[in-house]
């Protein structure tokens, strides 16, 4: 057991503090002591207490993992309670102000900010693998024109795993590190695929002589020039928004690449796991469906009725609400403040209004104020999104462009970490047990299951039809 001895201001005396916890099982009078480590207890020390020998032993009950700490990670940090966010120990508002996203990218995936030399190679690097197979186009021109583009997103980066077997050698470093260079490359351009792909666009490949998120604006817009120039101001609140959304320590993403990558699956599957989660409205979908709410809201004057909903349960606030910040999203923050710079070169969004009206009367009102309800990084950047005249379908792509780095990072730290298994959580069963099977022709209909109301395969039709 840990016992630690601290120094006791008051009185100047040395008190023993043990760093344990005495746990009396009131079934059977047992006492147990469980060693406390950086402020958590291990579930497997509970495995100790039962009562018989027979027993399995106790074990911790914790659905969506509220209350369980399931890695070590030295990524990033976020106390939610004061709001803060930081990247390898550095806050991200001074990121957001100095670097750039790729510079940002190496220091979540490598731990230390690159010097001059090792950011020039890391950006060459990535620029001259931002091509994907032909293939690829291929296999975009097989989705319907109306195709989800995260739908498109998930299934290209998944198959990317096939035109790189070697990634499954996840044991190899250099196969490791060319893995982190193809995703963060190859994601926007298969993000600008489905993109264009959904308007009957012709793609555009990628083009080497502009920036990170300069090439990306290129690959959605350009359309007959020679060579597209971005607007200086776009591409730098673009870079921003990617800082802000590159990582976001154990998230329902995260945790799904951290998941499925222990299973020893390539990085390209494992990524596909994390597209996959952030589709949802509940995480990456939310600022598509704050765009979406803005919209039904449609003028300030309905925004009473509309928070009457949401306290009555009809409805979310989309884009409020944090697992972990009781506070405002310091992401959230930084957003609002870029909002006004990107509407001066695209004009002003008039949904901005009802944002900001939203914002300040839910932050008004006691149903928010009781549960720490605040604007999260989703509030505000579909505003973004859609001044720079994007979909709302795209939105949650532009958020799995940068998480992309984020997720890499995550995946190289499980990768490496002595303490990975393969993640395998227990169950509480509450099914029956020990049924004896009942031929067909004696069995009772005990529930229904949905039946559509068309149903196109009539089974008593189709014995009709061959028996006529
Ligand atoms: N609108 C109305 N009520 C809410 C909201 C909301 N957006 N968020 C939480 N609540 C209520 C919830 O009903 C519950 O009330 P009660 O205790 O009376 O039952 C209470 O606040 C606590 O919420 P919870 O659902 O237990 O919190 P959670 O940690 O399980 O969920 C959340 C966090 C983000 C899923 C949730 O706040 C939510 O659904 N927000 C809207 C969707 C959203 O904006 N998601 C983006 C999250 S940030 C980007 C990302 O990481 O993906």
């Amino acid at each position: 057991m840990a016992e630690e001895q601290t120094e006791r201001e008051n009185g100047g005396g040395v008190a023993t503090a043990k760093e344990t916890l005495s746990v009396t099982d009131n079934r059977t009078g047992e006492s147990y002591e469980v060693e406390i480590e950086d402020g958590t207890v291990k579930a497997m020390d509970f495995r100790q207490i039962k009562v018989s020998e027979d027993d399995f032993g106790l074990m911790t009950y914790d659905p969506a993992f509220t209350n369980t700490a399931s890695v070590r990670s030295a990524v990033c940090y976020i106390d939610g309670e004061a709001g803060v966010l930081e990247y390898r120990g550095y806050p991200i508002e001074e990121l957001c102000e100095r670097s750039s996203y790729l510079e940002v990218a190496y220091l979540l995936i490598y731990g230390e900010l690159p010097t001059r030399e090792q950011l020039d190679e890391w950006i060459f690097e990535i620029t001259h693998h931002t091509f994907v197979h032909e293939n690829i186009k291929k296999f975009v021109e097989g989705f319907r024109y109306d195709a989800h583009p995260m739908g498109m997103l998930l299934a290209t980066t998944g198959a990317l795993s096939t035109f790189y077997p070697d990634a499954k050698k996840i044991d190899d470093q250099m196969e490791r590190h060319m893995a982190a260079v193809r995703l963060i490359a190859k994601v926007p351009t298969l993000a600008a695929f489905a993109y264009r792909h959904n308007l009957g666009l012709p793609y555009v490949y990628p083009d080497n002589e502009l920036s990170y998120p300069g090439n990306f604006l290129s690959m959605m817009f350009k359309m007959t020039e020679a060579q597209y120039e971005p607007d200086p101001r776009l591409e730098r609140a673009l870079d921003v928004l990617w800082i802000l959304h590159a990582d976001h320590e154990q998230n329902c993403s995260t945790n799904a690449v951290r998941g499925v990558g222990s299973s020893e699956v390539d990085p390209y599957s494992a990524v596909a796991a994390g597209v996959a989660a952030l589709y949802g409205p509940l995480h990456g979908g939310a600022n598509e469906a704050v765009l979406r709410m803005l919209e039904r809201i449609e003028t300030a004057e309905n925004i009473p009725d509309f928070l009457e909903r949401v306290k009555s349960r009809d409805e979310k606030l989309m884009g409020f609400g944090h697992r972990v910040y009781k506070n405002y999203d310091p992401r959230a923050n930084i957003i609002k403040k870029h909002v006004d710079e990107v509407f001066e070169v695209t004009g002003r969004n008039p949904k901005l209004d009802i944002a900001v009206e939203l914002e300040k009367r839910a932050l008004d009102d006691d149903y928010f104020i009781d549960r720490k309800l605040y604007p999260n990084v989703d509030f505000y950047s579909g505003l973004i999104y859609e001044a720079l005249n994007l979909p709302p379908d795209m939105f949650t792509v532009m958020f799995a462009i940068p998480r992309t780095s984020g997720w890499i990072a995550q995946w190289l730290e499980m990768v490496t970490d002595p303490e990975t298994k393969i993640a395998r959580p227990r169950q509480i069963y509450t099914g029956s047990r020990e049924q004896s099977y009942v031929p067909i022709e004696k069995r009772e209909k005990k529930s229904e299951k949905p039946r559509a109301e068309t149903n196109l395969i009539d089974p008593a039709r189709n014995k009709a039809a061959k028996s006529g």
